[in-house]
């Protein structure tokens, strides 16, 4: 199967994209055709400095490599090394009605919290269609809130298909999500949805004393230590549970129902976990970093490969709507 995924850079990974979509990334490199982007096109709508969004694009690059990732199996490359992506976005416009992108939750909720109402910003679920349709995908590993975009996706391409698509109605190829349900939305910091917009997030590769600083600042509400609690209605044992080895999962739940636990102390064990889950990627990430130019080497080498693929997709689009 065809794999792809894309991952903006705008600002440090944190623990939500992790669980939510790169240990997926990961997870389906082996068995699979798998391609993974940093998408810098995207974060265009929200990082305005130009040295700011170089630095984000090579950090995610070497964060994606510390995680696990492998270019020896999967193809990993920046978005706008593929310049193809612009063009089918603009052909895939041209097919889409207002009405779809009006109905879009991240657009407003962007604009909400914001961002100025732009047409990037508008437009973002076309070019988002575009990354994916461009590569024939087949799966997309993805948390719950890229739900809807990928909906838009299908309905893009299907209206493609139903009117370039001849009697046989298929450019594209039909892409469906992969949303692991444990880790569709990962809690942040106050219980809502971890995400860099709400200043709720604990990054991947903070130092070990700042995520343990951070995951003291989770919010919890004042029921005494020796209450029992509902361990299903706790964020915080939420996040916990989904980094701590089965034991301690276990007992920290029990002791939850019976009573006798405290927030402060679920708080040092989850930072104490997060620490340890990361500590081999954080090794592999200081390698990376000495060595920017086998990062450059990867990306160069992701870049081309991808933009074959690219290039024999945005062919048949052409052709199909009377293009070249
Ligand atoms: P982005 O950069 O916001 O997030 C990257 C991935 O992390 C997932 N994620 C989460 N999953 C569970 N819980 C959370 N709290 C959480 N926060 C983030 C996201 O769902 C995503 O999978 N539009 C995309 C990037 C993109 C893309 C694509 C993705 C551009 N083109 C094509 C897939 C295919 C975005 O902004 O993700």
């Amino acid at each position: 199967m065809r794999i792809l995924s894309g991952i903006q850079p705008s600002g440090a990974l944190h623990i939500g994209n992790y669980l939510g979509a790169i240990r997926q990334y990961v997870a389906l490199q082996d068995a699979n055709d798998a391609y993974y982007f940093v998408a810098d096109y995207h974060a265009l709508t929200s990082v305005r400095d130009a040295a700011t969004l170089h630095k984000y694009v090579s950090d995610v690059l070497v964060d994606l490599l510390a995680l696990g990732l492998d270019p020896e199996r999967a193809v990993l490359f920046v978005q706008s090394d593929v310049p193809e992506t612009v063009e089918l976005s603009w052909l895939l416009t041209s097919v889409t009605p207002m009405g779809w992108l009006e109905k879009c939750v991240s657009y407003k909720d962007k604009v909400q919290q914001g961002l100025p109402a732009e047409h990037g910003l508008f437009a973002y679920p076309v070019l988002q269609a575009a990354d994916i349709l461009l590569y024939d995908a087949d799966l997309v590993p993805v948390g719950q809130d890229q739900k809807q975009h990928l909906e838009i996706t299908r309905d893009v391409a299907e209206r493609f298909n139903h009117v370039y698509g001849g009697k046989k109605k298929e450019v594209f190829r039909l892409p469906k999500p992969y949303i692991l349900d444990s880790v569709a939305v990962v809690p942040g910091l106050d219980g809502r949805k971890m995400s860099k917009s709400y200043s709720n997030t604990i990054e991947i590769f903070d130092e070990p004393a700042a995520i343990r600083k951070k995951v003291k600042k989770f919010v919890t509400d004042s029921t005494p230590v020796e209450a029992p609690k509902d361990p299903d209605a706790d964020p915080l044992f939420g996040l916990f549970k989904l980094f701590a080895k089965e034991a301690d999962r276990d007992e920290v739940e029990r002791r939850y129902r019976e009573g006798g636990i405290g927030y402060g102390e679920v708080k040092t064990r989850l930072g104490e976990a997060l620490i340890e889950t990361f500590a081999e990627a954080r090794e592999r990430r200081a390698d990376w970093v000495a060595h920017p130019e086998r990062v450059a080497a990867v990306r160069a080498a992701g870049a081309e490969k991808a933009r074959a693929t690219a290039r024999k997709v945005l062919d048949r689009a052409r052709a199909a709507c009377g293009l070249g």
